[in-house]
């Protein structure tokens, strides 16, 4: 008899991999590809975390390392929390992890329990409700728009309660895919509005670092009692290190350490001993939020003189959310359309959007400054073909 997945194998693919992979594929052809699609740097890691990563391979061994994460890494984030927010942490409640995939796992197996109605913003990271529903958690879509900056906002919070008590919230700012961000003020309200209703808080601050004019702040600015996920992959360029941290409430310390023990063991040893390193880069990383910062404008005005008017103001992180409506049916087709005649690599809204995403594209301007000014060129060109 042939052996059948887990009904969890069900899960939905992460299709922006799917986009990546088709602009690999037509780069290997000798293609001229426009990545506007990857929402990872191009940068490599800072120097600092080099040097130090090669000193030590050669004098350390690289055994195993404490599941919980080494005591200077989470002495080091825990510093960063006072330099960037003015907070006192406890490092005994950072808890290192494999990327912000790997704490937002490890979040969820703590504070979720199956059939938990944990709520998050569509448009949204694809991933939190992918592994959600895989947990077996009921996932509650709080369906933002543009008017609300496609982030939640208490009436939606209100209304969704109203269906049914929540267990849980999801929040991302600034968020992927829109950029938009949760202003001081309506995070504080969002959190204490949880607090009240013991709904527990997971804030994905992963894109921190990464604004364009008011900083961030973090949920732990409002309440101890909420878990806060954080990695290296963007504002420290350290994707492929795969290297991220939790701050968690004391009470589950305990529990997410015994989860990343037994499925994980660890965040690599190398990864961690080098990104200690990280926090005092913050030179070379500036250098990279200029970029970033000049993309953005070259890609906000250009998209929006080419009669993309309807985008999502992009206060942080690397992208910009089009509306589409306008141009074409369906973003899926869109983009194909737009990788096979032009070149350009864009991700279609349906990945974080499974209701209304057709309706959007996502431009990420992470990449190099000459790729996101031929990808303005071109689509200059095709709308003035179109019109
Ligand atoms: C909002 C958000 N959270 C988490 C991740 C995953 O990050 P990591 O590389 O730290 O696992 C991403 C990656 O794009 C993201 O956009």
């Amino acid at each position: 008899m042939t052996i059948q997945p887990s009904s969890r194998s069900e899960i939905a693919p992460f299709r922006v991999m799917e986009v990546f992979e088709a602009a690999e594929r037509r780069a290997a052809t000798g293609a001229e590809v426009v990545r506007l699609e990857v929402g990872q740097p191009l940068t490599a890691a800072p120097k600092g975390v080099i040097e130090r990563a090669h000193q030590v391979l050669d004098s350390d061994r690289l055994g195993y390392a404490s599941s919980h994460g080494i005591v200077e890494l989470r002495a080091a984030i825990a510093t960063h929390y006072a330099d960037w927010y003015g907070l006192e942490v406890d490092p005994h409640r950072v808890v290192v992890t494999v990327g912000a995939s790997g704490g937002f796992t490890l979040a969820f197996l703590a504070a979720f329990d199956i059939g938990d109605r944990v709520a998050l913003a569509v448009p949204g990271y694809p991933c939190y409700r992918n592994a959600l529903e895989a947990l077996g958690a009921q996932v509650v879509p709080l369906m933002t728009t543009l008017d609300d900056n496609f982030q939640p906002t208490i009436k939606l919070l209100e209304k969704a309660y109203a269906e049914g008590p929540l267990d849980g919230l999801v929040i991302t700012s600034p968020s992927n895919p829109t950029g938009t961000m949760l202003d001081d003020d309506m995070l504080a309200s969002i959190v204490a509005w949880c607090d009240e209703r013991g709904i527990k808080v997971v804030s994905d601050e992963i894109y921190h670092g990464l604004t364009y004019g008011t900083a961030a702040t973090t949920a732990l600015a409002h309440s101890d009692d909420v878990l806060v996920v954080n990695s290296f992959s963007k504002y420290f360029s350290m994707t492929g290190w795969r290297l991220g941290w939790l701050v968690v409430p004391e009470n589950f310390v305990s529990p997410v350490t015994k989860f990343a023990a037994n499925l994980l063991l660890g965040p690599q040893t190398l990864s961690q001993m080098a990104g200690i390193a990280a926090f005092d880069c913050h030179e070379e990383l500036q250098g990279h939020l200029v970029r970033y910062a000049h993309n953005r404008q070259i890609l906000l005005d250009g998209l929006r003189s080419a009669g993309f008017d309807r985008l999502a103001p992009a206060e942080g992180a690397f992208y910009v959310y089009a509306d589409i409506s306008d141009i074409a049916e369906s973003s899926t087709d869109l983009c194909a359309q737009w990788l096979s005649e032009l070149g350009i690599a864009a991700t279609p809204g349906t990945d974080f959007d499974p209701y209304n995403g057709e309706q959007y594209v996502r431009f990420s301007f992470c990449g190099g400054t000459d790729a996101v000014e031929r990808g303005v060129e071109l689509l200059t060109s095709w709308q003035n073909a179109r019109r």
